[in-house]
């Protein structure tokens, strides 16, 4: 009998707070929701685990129990939870769990769900826990654990302490992918005896915890194998103290471990020749049939059908990250410039309304030129990019980014700021060359943007077919999830050799750092 050699497949497990289409609130969701579905077409074995927040429609992705009564330790007790699963939308195969929790996962929005006494914090760190017990339960060993930002950070430190001698978990390397490093993951120290931990159990956790607080995403940054960002320009931001939010210094320590890869976007759905969504279809070749988006969008939007004014696009999240305070100055020479400007945005309860206020009062003034939709609507957002002229995306700090490239796939040209992965994906077009994807700016004012955006106009006016170059340029370019998905499977791999070299990095680490200062 001949025995025909089987190649071992990589086996990853994605434990995250999102994943699209299921469950989605930005970028994050994005990513987790289509990276498995190209690493998957490369050969790995992946599979996940979501919270199965309330607000998920379980019919719609045929959520079924799976395990029942699953004990998950924390807080000194067995906790009995149901776990429920679904196959990824548009995968071969890839299982996502989910463990259900009123009691963590409950009420309306993904990230304000608390239970009473307690924050947020609480939740993802019990998502954490389950994670790793329904690993066991369904018995997949993954080669990598796939972490994603400081909801999962506290794996890496079970694995390192609980588990440091539980042959499953032995073998399992993992990555921390930082999506952002303004958010952390900060409580007060009552979250170890939650998380059943003690500050003696690790050195590492001692020197985190001697100011009477825990940052999560510190653990996930000292104690995974490797770690990674959303962009190359990012991970080399986030080494200075200007975008290292406290954790630079760290941070340096570990630079040896630290990668960047820029996302990919989703090419079948974010498709302007066969997107159901837009008002027209049309490609690189039928450009013209671009046109038919944009007076459609301004009649929606009751704006004034003008094809010759430029309409400036911007889809965002509504907080400090995004740059809105460096509107005022364009909002007030919106008549001078003459363009139109859309906007799709969600603002959280918790930001402030200030941020926004310039564009209201434009909205105000000029009715015709300016459009706010203030809540997500996925069908208003494709009319955008297939409409918009220009898209903006003046960002304080970005590390990836998502918006430029399906702007760019949609032949909207990006005008952004120069930072994290807007810099890696975006050129700045040059006039003698003619080389170039959009129009960047360097420094986070106000006047910055007004000279770039008046560049970008007087190209736009004077010089159309420059300008249908640029459009032609961007729309062919290249931002598959398969050209990122094999740049994660030679982290993977990556990950696995460090983890399996043994040496006591806990300790190296901590000799590095113990002599730090810092306040994070
Ligand atoms: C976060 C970042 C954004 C990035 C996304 C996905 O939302 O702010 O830049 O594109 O995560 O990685």
């Amino acid at each position: 009998m001949s025995k025909r050699k089987t190649k071992k497949k990589l086996k990853v497990l994605f434990v995250a707070s999102e994943c699209a289409p299921i469950a989605k609130a930005g970028g994050l969701g994005d990513v987790v929701g289509s990276l498995p579905l190209a690493l998957e077409k490369l050969g790995c074995d992946a599979k996940m685990v979501i919270p199965k927040y309330e607000a998920i429609n379980d019919k719609k992705f045929s959520i079924k129990k799976n395990i029942k009564n699953l004990k998950i330790p924390i807080e000194g007790r067995k906790e009995k939870i149901n776990i429920f699963k679904t196959k990824l939308p548009n995968s071969q195969g890839i299982e996502v769990y989910l463990p259900e929790s009123k009691k963590f996962f409950g009420g309306e929005d993904m990230y304000t769900h608390k239970r009473p006494g307690t924050s947020f914090i609480y939740s993802f760190v019990f998502l954490s826990r389950t994670a790793l017990e329904i690993t066991k339960a369904i018995k997949f060993k993954p080669d990598v654990i796939h972490l994603h930002d400081w909801h999962t950070s506290f794996i890496p430190l079970w694995l390192r302490t609980t588990f440091e001698d539980d042959p499953f978990y032995k073998d399992i390397a993992t990555l921390l992918t930082i999506h952002n490093l303004a958010h952390q993951g900060e409580a007060d120290i009552n979250l170890l005896k939650f998380a059943n931990l003690k500050v003696k159990d690790l050195d590492l956790l001692g020197w985190d915890a001697h100011d009477k607080d825990v940052v999560i995403l510190f653990q996930g940054i000292v104690l995974s194998d490797l770690i990674n960002t959303v962009s190359p320009t990012y991970a080399k931001e986030i080494l200075t103290k200007e975008y290292g939010r406290g954790l630079d210094k760290i941070l340096q320590k570990r630079k040896d471990r630290l990668f960047g890869v820029v996302n990919g976007i989703n090419y079948d759905f974010f498709n302007p020749k066969k997107d159901k969504n837009i008002f027209q279809n049309y490609d690189s070749d039928s450009l013209d049939n671009r046109l038919i988006n944009k007076v459609e969008l301004q009649e929606k939007l009751k704006l004034d059908c003008d094809s010759e004014a430029p309409i400036i696009g911007m889809i965002s999240r509504i907080t400090s990250q995004k740059g809105f305070d460096l509107l005022d100055k364009i909002m007030k020479e919106i008549e001078n410039l003459n363009f139109q400007f859309v906007l799709l945005g969600v603002l959280r309860k918790t930001e402030s309304k200030k941020m926004v206020k310039a564009m209201f009062l434009a909205a105000k003034k000029y009715p015709k030129r300016v459009s706010l939709n203030l809540e997500f609507d996925p069908v208003l957002a494709n009319q955008i990019y297939a409409a918009s002229d220009i898209f903006l995306m003046p960002s304080r700090f970005e590390p990836c980014g998502l918006g430029q490239m399906i702007a760019m796939r949609y032949g909207a040209v990006p005008l952004v700021r120069k930072t994290g992965g807007l810099a890696d994906t975006v050129l700045d077009f040059d006039k003698k060359t003619e080389k170039g994807t959009g129009f960047v700016f360097k420094k986070y004012n106000s006047r910055a943007l007004y000279n770039t955006l008046r560049r970008a106009l007087n190209v736009y006016r004077r010089d159309r077919e420059a300008w249908r170059k640029i459009m032609i340029q961007d729309m062919r370019k290249d931002f598959t999830w398969d050209r990122s998905a094999r740049q994660y499977l030679k982290l993977y791999k990556k990950a696995i050799k460090f983890h399996k070299r043994g040496e006591d990095l806990d300790e190296k680490i901590y000799n590095r750092i113990k002599g730090l200062r810092v306040k994070i």
